[in-house]
């Protein structure tokens, strides 16, 4: 037998991804399963944007642009990134990549030495210990549990920083349990990155979708951690744009020198036509992202009101992005038919085998009493997804 790659034998298949794909084999058999587990808008990218990108087709915008983006998109960035993040940037230290995973990607490969550690909190984004292990480093962990309202403090951030500390990712508003960390909480943070040698990489990607008074603050705007933040976002989740693949990263040169050779070497510049429909979407004025947040938040209401009803679930108010992260472990030890539930992946399988209903378990973020269930869907999806989770649970002894 010929030996694979054993870093990339290590790497696990992405959870959601994997849920994602079961969900569609049921469905093609036939079956009537209700998905709320897909990380993306269930709304149509907005007309001007698809303008953009057919009109780039026309004109022949169909060539290999520069690797670190075309021109006018980098232009559109750096505009986006002074006028509502307070970040000031030039050419050199923009790189538009495919999708803001491969800008964390590229980022995590060009920053981290092997047994360098990186320090993100539980629940976290599915793909950042996969990806810290492709970079050869080690995840810290810090867990922020529902009764922390999964922010961490900044006493555990100072317990988790060692001598080989390298990098620290954050993420708010943050995939999956949509908490929102306030300026106040992110200066707290701040004062215990001041004077380490760290590098933040800052995930941005649903700073557009946040609630009630919530503002989204941008981390890399403090004054002492400027040279030393590396602020990702994307079009995906703000503008429905998942499917084009287009993410973006803004910080020092030298850092975004390094990701863009690797990205030259990988995948090369973002799929032109993309990028075209970026720029229309980060530079045309339009009234769709304020429409889809003001959706987002009635359904948010509508399904974080309902999940509470229920007796034995725990969900706390989710203030920006588009999920719900709540405790199921008051069902732990319960059964069916001989069917055990013990954890959140056995809690998932029955939903899914016993009323088609796919959410994500919450171990694939790191917290396994949890699961996550996207509200980016209809109402009436909502509304037959509650009943079939109450006539399900109504079952278990
Ligand atoms: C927290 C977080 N970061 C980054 C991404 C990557 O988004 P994309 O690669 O589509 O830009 C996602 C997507 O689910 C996410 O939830």
């Amino acid at each position: 037998m010929i030996k694979h790659s054993e870093l990339i034998s290590s790497v696990e298949e992405s959870r959601t991804m994997a849920i994602s794909s079961l969900v569609k084999k049921l469905q093609a058999e036939g079956k009537n399963v209700l998905s709320f587990s897909a990380g993306e808008p269930d709304f149509p990218t907005p007309e001007f944007i698809k303008r953009a990108a057919i009109k780039a087709i026309n004109e022949n915008f169909t060539r290999y642009t520069a690797n670190e983006g075309y021109p006018a998109l980098i232009n559109a960035i750096i505009k986006k990134f002074s006028k509502e993040n307070n970040l000031e940037f030039k050419a050199e230290n923009i790189l538009v990549s495919d999708g803001a995973k491969h800008s964390i990607y590229n980022l995590l490969m060009a920053i981290c030495n092997p047994g360098d550690e990186v320090i993100f909190q539980a629940p976290y984004w599915v793909s950042y210990p996969e990806m810290v292990k492709l970079a050869q480093a080690k995840s810290v962990i810090i867990e922020a549990g529902v009764e922390q309202h999964y922010k961490i403090t900044p006493e555990q951030l100072e317990k988790a920083i060692t001598p080989k500390s390298k990098a620290f990712i954050f993420n708010t508003p943050s995939n999956p349990t949509g908490a929102v960390y306030s300026k106040q909480e992110i200066e707290a943070l701040a004062e215990v990155l001041k004077d380490k040698k760290i590098y933040i990489i800052s995930d941005e990607i649903y700073e557009k979708i946040v609630f009630d008074d919530e503002e989204h603050f941008s981390i890399g705007s403090i004054d002492f951690l400027k040279d030393k933040t590396i602020t990702v976002n994307g079009m995906s989740k703000a503008y429905a744009m998942t499917g084009w693949r287009i993410g973006y990263a803004g910080g020092r040169a030298d850092i975004i020198k390094l990701a863009r050779n690797l990205q030259s070497h990988s995948t090369s510049n973002a799929a032109s036509i993309s990028q075209a429909a970026a720029t229309a979407a980060l530079t045309e004025p339009s009234d769709e992202i304020p429409k889809m947040v003001s959706m987002f938040k009635e359904r948010r209401n509508f399904i974080y009101e309902s999940l509470n009803k229920i007796d034995g679930i725990k969900c706390p108010l989710p203030k920006g992005a588009f999920y719900v992260f709540y405790d199921v472990s008051h069902f732990y030890g319960t059964h069916v038919n001989g069917y055990k539930i013990n954890d959140s992946s056995t809690f998932c399988n029955y939903l899914l085998t016993e009323e088609f209903v796919g959410l994500v378990p919450g171990i694939a973020f790191g917290n396994d009493k949890c699961v996550r269930m996207s509200y980016a869907c209809s109402f009436d999806d909502l509304t037959d997804g509650l009943n079939r989770i109450n006539r399900a649970l109504a079952k278990l002894k």
